[in-house]
Order: C-alpha cells, then sequence, then structure tokens
C-alpha cells in the first residue's frame, strides 16, 4: 500500500445557498491537517488531500479516512489535532465525531 492512512477531505463547492463542507472551510481542514501531520513526522505515511463530495453534504465539513473507511462529520479545525493523534496515531475511532451511516 502507498501510503498507511489515505484522508479524503471534502472541499466541495457548491452553488451558493446550498449546503456543502466547502463553504464551512474544507480546504481549510485540508491545510491543518497537512500541517499537523508533518509536525508529527508523518509525511510521506498519511496523506491528506481535498476531495469532492462525499455524499453526506448535511453532515459537514466531513472526511473520511482509508483503510478503515472511517467517516467523520462536522469535523472542526481544533479537531485536527485529536483525529491526527487519537486515530491516526493510537489508531482508535473517535467516537464522538464517527459518522455512522445506517444501511
Ligand atoms: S459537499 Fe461535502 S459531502 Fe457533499
Amino acid at each position: 500500500m502507498r501510503f498507511e492512512k489515505h484522508l479524503f477531505i471534502c472541499a466541495n463547492q457548491k452553488a451558493e445557498g446550498k449546503v456543502c463542507c466547502g463553504e464551512q472551510h474544507g480546504m481549510a481542514l485540508v491545510e491543518k491537517f497537512r500541517e499537523v501531520l508533518n509536525e508529527k513526522g508523518l509525511k510521506g505515511k498519511v496523506r491528506a488531500q481535498k476531495a469532492g463530495c462525499l455524499d453526506a453534504c448535511k453532515f459537514g465539513p466531513t472526511l473520511v479516512i482509508y483503510p478503515e473507511g472511517t467517516y467523520y462529520k462536522n469535523v472542526q479545525l481544533t479537531d485536527v489535532e485529536k483525529i491526527v493523534e487519537q486515530h491516526i496515531i493510537q489508531n482508535k475511532i473517535v467516537a464522538e465525531l464517527e459518522l455512522q451511516w445506517e444501511h
């Protein structure tokens, strides 16, 4: 596998007035994740990148982390450190931010 973990962060921008992560600091989240991952020496092992719509717009800003396929909802800039520390480094899901899908 190319990366140990791969984060896809929605930065989708829809037409004005529609709910989307791009309107809610999606791109700032991408930058913040990159910054924190760099600080922790994870560059090259863990990749954070912007994504298009993850089909979870009403829960945004959203992101998904692979290989686990864990979705996080309503992610704020202040949550980035915790997600990196807990999910990326300790391999423990941040339960209070996890987006549970009902099938
Ligand atoms: S715009 Fe982000 S999930 Fe749809």
